[in-house]
């Protein structure tokens, strides 16, 4: 593939011949790191083989499950399905940048005061999916929450305590 529409994610810029040039640079929470990546490289694994921001984990590699979930431009996107030249340019945040200052951000909180996981593999994909959500709808009731995250596949049946910790974030936050 060297250029085309993608599900999850912006478009990668066309090829100039048959030359791809490298991705070189990622702006990443907040700071811009080197890399030296092929473009069509998956997201997903420039951050976790180059950055070693292992947060973000590769489930089906199909984009269908959400474990890879990172925010592109403060949208949530599939980074396994998600070439690293299409998000060059993009300002992404995983799982690590939420924090700020050694304080859990409140969805991850609320996760932990909910208990929301069991093996936990879905965890920051469902965490980053939230924040998108609460950004886009601060105040969503249950069926909106089940709703905005059944693209999050949790196989460990843990959905109800996610809906509670993303209610639960939701009212902490109008406080
Ligand atoms: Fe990306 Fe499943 S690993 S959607």
């Amino acid at each position: 593939m060297c250029a085309g529409e993608l599900r999850s994610g912006p478009s990668i810029p066309p090829c100039q011949g048959d030359v791809m040039a490298k991705v070189t640079k990622l702006h990443v929470n907040g700071t811009t790191y080197s890399i030296d990546a092929d473009p069509q490289t998956s997201l997903l694994f420039v951050l976790r083989d180059q950055l070693d921001l292992t947060g973000s984990k590769y489930g089906c590699g199909e984009g269908q499950c959400g474990a890879c979930t990172v925010l592109i431009d403060g949208n949530p996107r599939r980074s396994c399905i998600t070439p690293v030249g299409a998000a060059a340019t993009r300002q992404i945040t995983t799982i690590e940048g939420l924090e700020t200052n050694g304080r859990l951000h409140p969805l991850q909180a609320a996760f932990l005061t909910e208990g929301a996981m069991q093996c936990a593999y879905c965890t920051s994909g469902m965490i980053m999916t939230a924040v998108a959500l609460l950004k886009a709808n601060p105040h969503p009731n249950a069926e909106q929450v089940s709703q905005y995250m059944e693209g999050n596949i949790c196989r460990c049946g843990t959905q109800p305590r996610i809906v509670a910790a993303v209610l639960r974030a939701s009212r902490e936050a109008a406080r």
